[in-house]
């Protein structure tokens, strides 16, 4: 038994909605099939947007989207895809399978999937092969409600007023395929790029600059000290890779109970690297005005066989939905200076949401954890503490449960639970201090399985699909828990 008391009644800050923000780039099917398919598509489609991934991603009620990319953003040119698109330019993904991009997903049409979805863009801006005064003209082009030659230009592209932006990135990676810059180099750069990334009107841009790859520290340290005050964000990118990044990264499907272990190993040392990064910037900004922008972080897997190794495409298991499970009740933990995450990608690349296959399309397990987290957005995050037993696999251990816990803006509390055990069940005594009622009014959501690679298929799409939860029970005073091995459950309390 562990026991673990919730404090319904001590807040410790608000839960920032853009933690469960998404990030679509221009790689494989994600943009182009996963999710623009053009007006003349037999897919039933918005405008070129498809409709059932249009539909499943307002569901999750996505904040933020980050787009073009990712690798792809520092090769992308934005002029090549405004205008009519027939005349845009065709260009090579040099990066990403060497396919044509025939640019007809453009700013244009990425603001109309954000307005669809009601989120808010991120746009990444390019530094390692664009100019200043290409990524100058971006935000004009965007935001610009007068006279200006890119407003002008807008217009004629059939836009009249500017759009709302708030979030854009100097740079990704810059360390890596971003230029493979120096942190003192890019330091500069970013100075020099960010000055002309102006506010236009009321629109008032965060800037977020590139970070650090997982736990290259230095990386933080030199961008807080030479650039700190010149930016609102700062990113870090990491992956839960169980194998070797260049060697074999391990299958999503094929693995065995070893491998899950060392996943959620991997997947738990985020909190280790956003504590290190933190403490860095806390030096520099003790307040935490600027925020973390984890803006690429899930699992990374082989690319399933038979398919383009650089369209990243993977299956998604049981095993993914607690990955990401153990990552928000981190996040949560972290959401004093954790303001914006972007989970990589939304469709088709990596952990996604959503799989499709020409017209067809299927929820992965994944998403489903970011239905039943969706209670959290702009949520009170509420203090707990206590044990949460051991996973011991060949000598080492790790944390068996992990639990986050909110209150809404009406006064409910919602307790996130993920048992990575993939074996043993875990009983939980939830003791819910400062709850203003007699007897707690419980019901709950569980998502798991039978087995540690179940997935979603096509032919097969609700092998593992959430469920109703009848495994908590108030017995003198507590809440019980019975959480079974390899589970996630999100309980709400009234
Ligand atoms: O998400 C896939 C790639 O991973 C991104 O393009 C890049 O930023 C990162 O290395």
């Amino acid at each position: 038994m562990h026991n673990v008391i919730v404090s319904t009644d001590i807040a410790k800050g608000k839960i920032s909605r853009h933690i469960y923000g998404h990030f679509a780039e221009h790689l494989g099917r994600c943009i182009y099939e996963g999710i623009w398919v053009g007006e003349d598509s037999p897919i039933p489609n918005t405008k070129g947007i498809r409709n059932d991934v249009l539909e499943a991603l307002k569901r999750i009620k996505v904040p933020v989207l980050r787009w073009p990319g990712g690798c792809f953003a520092d090769e992308y040119h934005w002029k090549d895809g405004v205008g009519p698109r027939e005349n845009r330019k065709r260009m090579v993904n040099t990066h990403w399978g060497g396919v044509v991009e025939n640019n007809h997903f453009g700013t244009h049409e990425f603001m109309l999937l954000c307005d669809l979805l009601e989120c808010e863009p991120y746009i990444c801006g390019n530094v390692g092969s664009g100019t200043v005064q290409e990524m100058s003209e971006w935000v004009e082009y965007m935001t610009s409600g007068g006279e200006s030659p890119m407003a002008n230009w807008r217009k004629e592209n059939g836009r009249e007023e500017p759009w709302k932006l708030k979030y854009f990135g100097v740079g990704n990676e810059n360390w890596g395929c971003g230029g493979n810059m120096r942190p003192e180099y890019y330091a500069d750069l970013y100075r020099r790029y960010q000055t002309y990334v102006r506010n236009y009107g009321d629109n008032k841009i965060y800037k977020i600059a590139g970070g650090a790859n997982v736990d290259d520290y230095n990386w933080t340290e030199v961008l807080m000290k030479n650039a700190g005050w010149l930016m609102d964000g700062l990113s870090l990118h990491y992956y839960t890779i169980p194998g070797d990044f260049w060697l074999g990264k391990g299958s999503a499907l094929d693995f065995e109970e070893g491998e899950w272990f060392i996943t959620m190993k991997k997947a738990l040392h985020i909190d280790e690297l956003i504590t290190k990064h933190s403490t860095i910037m806390d030096k520099y900004d003790p307040e935490k005005r600027v925020g973390m922008i984890i803006d690429e972080w899930g699992t990374w897997f082989d690319v399933e066989p038979g398919t383009n190794p650089g369209f990243l495409y993977q299956q998604n298991t049981i095993r993914d939905a607690l990955v990401a499970g153990v990552h928000f009740n981190i996040f949560h933990k972290h959401a004093d200076r954790v303001h914006m995450t972007n989970i990589a990608q939304t469709v088709n690349v990596l952990q996604a949401m959503i799989l499709t296959e020409g017209e067809k399309m299927i929820l992965t397990p994944t998403y489903h954890v970011f239905d039943m987290f969706k209670v959290h957005q702009d949520a009170e995050l509420l203090a707990v503490d206590g044990s949460i037993g051991t996973y011991e696999m060949g000598g080492e251990t790790l944390p068996q449960v992990t639990v986050s816990a909110s209150k809404d803006a009406e006064g409910k509390v919602h307790v996130s639970l993920v048992n990575i055990d993939h074996q043993n069940e875990a009983v939980v005594s939830l003791e819910l201090r400062g709850l203003q009622s007699g007897t707690p009014q419980v019901s709950g959501t569980i998502l798991t399985a039978d087995r540690l690679n179940a997935h979603n298929t096509f032919e097969q799409p609700n092998v593992v699909a959430p469920a109703a939860f009848n495994g908590a029970a108030v017995e003198g005073g507590k809440l019980n828990v019975k959480l079974p091995a390899m589970s996630v459950v999100t309980l709400a309390i009234q």
